[in-house]
């Protein structure tokens, strides 16, 4: 097969970025380059104190610390970093359109197309280019119309790889991943194409565990595994709100099925909700698909999943309220956690925002601690709701940089984010500085509810 020695990759964010230090770590020989037109970013990545990297990711640094300005360089430069590579990864976002045709379901890929051009434009030599970025089953044949129509003579072959890493533990998934998936044609220089990005994981990677597919099936996996995972959510969600009426208890629910092997015991946990900028753009994407090819049955039921987790957001800041004399109105409500999830400084679609939001309606005064998270981006991501005003969300949300900040005369705690931290707080010395009746809304299903009882507060959960 080809041997690759240069690789390009388009978008130096939460996929790209450890996917990239990774394989620069177990590839010693092959140069990686990490592009992104957000110069900030980009910066960020380059800066001497790696605590100020763009991404949060246990492990992150210490794979950056070894791999940066040796083998993994980060710059602005995209059309050097194509012009030089043997391989192109796109790791670019594509997020849900928010304008036009399919808007709020479809996947936007004008930033796909982008590069795709730059690369038409740009490429001197033939390229191998991975589809990275979870895209539409068969965005590879708009990108191979693209990437044919410069007319120049250069050859590329188009693979489709997703990433299956998930956000606060990326470094594991990917030294070691349950699989890797490699879709591509299969033609001679399409195997051959597989083959090369294949020896690249298999550096680090038992040769057993990387899946090789047609293109399409690799591109429709990506979708449907998110669609799966998020559906096991939004199922023991939809339990959670039986138990709460049926004193059955979720979380004993999960124990005894997730002991059935068919089952399984993995993503049983019931929440307020899942987040992550993944989940929720994804399986609308698939309704969008199943709708476009006429499959109306497929889409709904697909659908579903969304609705449930919407409901189960709903329902959470609803209980705060009902809970509050019905009424938030000028009270404190402390969030502990506005992360999707622990051990990530990402707030995507985060359930905290959508909370957040629904008591702010109810004229709710909001202190926000999360361990990872700053200010600006709490802001912004209110802001980008616009269903209040900046000046609205600024006077009413504060944020602080501690805990014990949050809970000063705070007539709730709200648990968003499971981080491991809010589990070994001192809860008594938190006691004598809320508001009485002490009431905490534990999201997430993490503290220890008896201890928490017996140091006076009334602890809500979640399916229980
Ligand atoms: P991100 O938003 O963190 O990073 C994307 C980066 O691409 C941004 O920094 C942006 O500036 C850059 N970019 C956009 N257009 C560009 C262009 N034309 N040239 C150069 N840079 C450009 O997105 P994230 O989370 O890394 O996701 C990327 C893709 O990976 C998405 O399709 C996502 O669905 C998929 N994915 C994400 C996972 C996650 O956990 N975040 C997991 C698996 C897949």
């Amino acid at each position: 097969g080809k041997d690759i020695k240069n690789i390009c990759c388009i978008g130096a964010g939460y996929v790209g970025g450890p996917t990239m230090a990774v394989i620069a770590l177990k590839n010693p020989q092959i140069q990686v380059n990490i592009v992104d037109i957000n110069e900030q970013r980009i910066t960020d990545w380059n800066d001497t104190d790696l605590d100020k990297l763009p991404i949060y990711e246990p492990g992150l640094k210490e794979v950056v610390e070894e791999t940066r300005n040796k083998n993994l360089f980060f710059s602005t430069d995209v059309d050097t970093a194509i012009d030089n590579a043997d391989m192109i990864f796109i790791s670019v976002n594509t997020p849900t359109k928010t304008y036009g045709k399919g808007k709020g379901q479809a996947a936007d890929l004008k930033y796909i197309e982008l590069c795709a051009r730059q690369i038409a434009r740009v490429s001197k030599t033939d390229k191998i280019v991975v589809e990275k970025s979870t895209l539409p089953v068969r965005t590879a044949e708009a990108l191979q119309g693209i990437l044919s129509s410069t007319g120049n003579g250069v050859k590329f072959e188009i693979l489709s790889n997703p990433e299956f890493l998930a956000e606060g533990t990326a470094i594991d998934d990917l030294l070691i991943p349950d699989r890797v998936l490699i879709g591509g044609n299969n033609t001679v220089s399409g195997k051959e194409a597989k083959n090369a990005l294949s020896s690249i994981y298999e550096a680090w990677i038992p040769k057993e565990r990387v899946l090789q597919t047609n293109v399409w099936s690799s591109e429709l996996s990506k979708l449907t595994a998110n669609a799966f995972l998020a559906q096991r959510i939004s199922s023991i969600n939809a339990m959670s709100v039986l138990c709460e009426e049926t004193e059955a208890d979720v979380d004993e629910i999960a124990r005894a099925i997730g002991m059935d092997s068919r089952i399984g015991p993995k993503f049983l946990k019931s929440s307020v909700g899942f987040g992550g900028s993944c989940f929720q753009k994804d399986v609308l994407n698939l309704v969008y698909i199943a709708k476009s090819y006429g499959l109306d049955e497929v889409a709904e039921y697909w659908d579903q999943v969304i609705k449930l987790n919407d409901y189960q957001k709903r329902r959470f800041a609803d209980k705060i309220i009902k809970e509050s004399y019905n009424t938030v109105s000028g009270k404190k409500i402390a969030f502990f956690g506005w992360a999707f999830k622990k051990d990530t400084n990402d707030t995507r679609e985060s359930a905290a925002i959508y909370v957040a939001d629904h008591l702010l309606d109810e004229q709710a005064d909001i202190i926000v601690y999360d361990p990872k998270v700053s200010e600006e981006r709490i802001y912004a991501d209110l802001e980008y709701l616009n269903t209040h005003s900046s000046e609205e969300i600024r006077n009413r949300v504060k944020v602080v940089s501690s805990h014990s900040e949050a809970v000063n005369n705070a007539h709730a705690i709200a648990i968003l984010t499971e981080w491991d931290e809010f589990k070994a707080y001192n809860w008594k010395e938190i006691y004598s500085k809320v508001l009485k009746p002490a009431n905490v809304f534990d999201g997430r299903n993490i503290l220890d509810k008896e201890k928490l009882v017996n140091v006076g507060f009334n602890v809500y959960n979640i399916g229980k």
